[in-house]
């Protein structure tokens, strides 16, 4: 089993060491804070199962550092123990009020120690937070410019239409030269800047549910998009994984889907993208080239500890060409099941782009669109 993790914060270096020793013993994990904000950035870079907090810290006391915790949606159902030195009543009511779950006073006994880590633990195996529901399906592209956002895109407009009451999110998770609010029918730069890069911008804490939220931009199809922005790559801000995984938390709260459109990289972000989805659908272009870059990338997907079972293709033919190799040859060459062939529209795909219009919406019942309802299917499927 893997060794749950505890944050121990303590200005106490000495105190740091010996009870971090006791649960260590225990086989838990540890990691620690010397200071009171230094204990809030962990806990939410970290999510660790639970908090024990020292009340005398120099910048920020532990009562402090626990509403702090307790306000934070990333960080609000982990159990707090409290460390105190006094065991004044008002002390402890002041702790509850900052929603502490627990105390203990010092000097620390081991099995007193143990004893409440234990009970709390247990109590968080039927947690209070709201459950993270949402599936998250990404779409990495072998290379770029082959239809991948597109192919987003579409697949989150048509989840929706599965149920009445399905909804989808869809991140476009890229670094720069973003498409999507072209392809959506916006061009006001405003709508755009409120989306991705905004919330990249705000420190840690201030992501929660809401600012994500309010991040979001309402399609007329119904799908949520949080939009990254149109400028070169390399020129805006970028966020670092714990970002990423607190966006995805947060969209899984609200949606059913959260869909993905991720660049042909694998950087720290893509990774924590990638850890958080429970399927990847790769696109890949059948020639040559496009072969090789997919089984490149299924290696390194392997690599990274994603499953080939998670992995799904999607063949996508951008250009009307002959000779280019055959479904079932990919299929083998690349030893993964293909889910759908996207055939090339170069006329409608123009068209969706020039009026901003997705290709779904404009020709529901075309072959493309067909297509695009095997992918649906096939994420709904799993
Ligand atoms: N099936 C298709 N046939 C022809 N053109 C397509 C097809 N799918 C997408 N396109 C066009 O290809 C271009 C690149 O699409 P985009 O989705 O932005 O690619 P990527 O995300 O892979 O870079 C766009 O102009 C888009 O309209
Ligand atoms: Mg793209």
């Amino acid at each position: 089993m893997e060794r749950r993790l505890i944050l121990i914060a303590d200005d106490d270096v000495d105190a740091l060491r010996l009870v971090g020793l006791m649960l260590e013993r225990q086989g838990y994990a540890i990691t620690v804070a010397a200071n009171g904000h230094q204990a809030v950035e962990r806990a939410l870079e970290m999510q660790p199962a639970l908090i024990i907090l020292d009340v005398m810290m120099p910048d920020m006391d532990g009562y402090a550092v626990a509403t702090q915790l307790r306000h934070h949606p990333a960080t609000e159902s982990i159990p707090i123990l409290m460390f105190t030195a006094r065991a004044a009543v008002s002390d402890r009511l002041a702790g509850l009020q900052a929603g502490v779950d627990d105390y203990l006073t010092k000097p620390i006994r081991p099995q007193e120690l143990i004893a409440r880590v234990e009970t709390l633990l247990e109590r968080q195996t039927h947690p209070r937070e709201e459950p993270a529901h949402g599936k998250v399906v990404g779409f990495l592209p072998t290379k770029g410019g082959i239809g991948t956002s597109t192919l987003a895109l579409n697949t989150a407009i048509e989840l929706m239409h599965m149920h009445k009451d399905t909804t989808a999110a869809l991140v476009e998770l890229q670094e720069g030269n973003a498409v999507l609010a072209l392809h959506m029918g916006l061009d006001t730069p405003s709508e755009v800047t409120a989306g991705l890069p905004a919330l990249y911008e705000k420190p840690l804490a201030q992501l929660t549910a809401t600012t994500v939220r309010q991040a979001l931009i309402k399609h007329e199809s119904g799908v949520r998009a949080l939009l990254a922005s149109p400028e070169p790559a390399g020129t805006g801000p970028v966020g670092d994984r714990a970002y990423v995984r607190a966006i995805v938390r947060y969209l899984r709260i609200d949606y059913d889907y959260v869909v993905l459109d991720l660049p042909a990289r694998l950087g720290d972000p893509q990774k924590e993208a990638l850890s958080l989805c429970s399927q990847v659908i790769l696109t890949v272009e059948p020639n040559r080239v496009g072969v090789a870059l997919a089984n490149s990338m299924i290696t390194a997907l392997e690599s990274l500890g994603v499953p080939r079972q998670a992995t799904r293709a999607v063949l996508i033919h951008r250009a009307p060409a002959s000779g280019t190799i055959s479904r079932t040859m990919v299929e083998q060459m690349i030893r993964l099941e293909m889910i759908a062939a996207i055939p090339p529209v170069p006329d409608l795909a123009y068209a969706s782009i020039q009026n901003g219009k997705p290709i779904i919406e404009m020709q529901p019942q075309s072959l493309v669109s067909q297509q695009i309802r095997r992918v649906v299917q096939a994420i709904a499927e799993d």
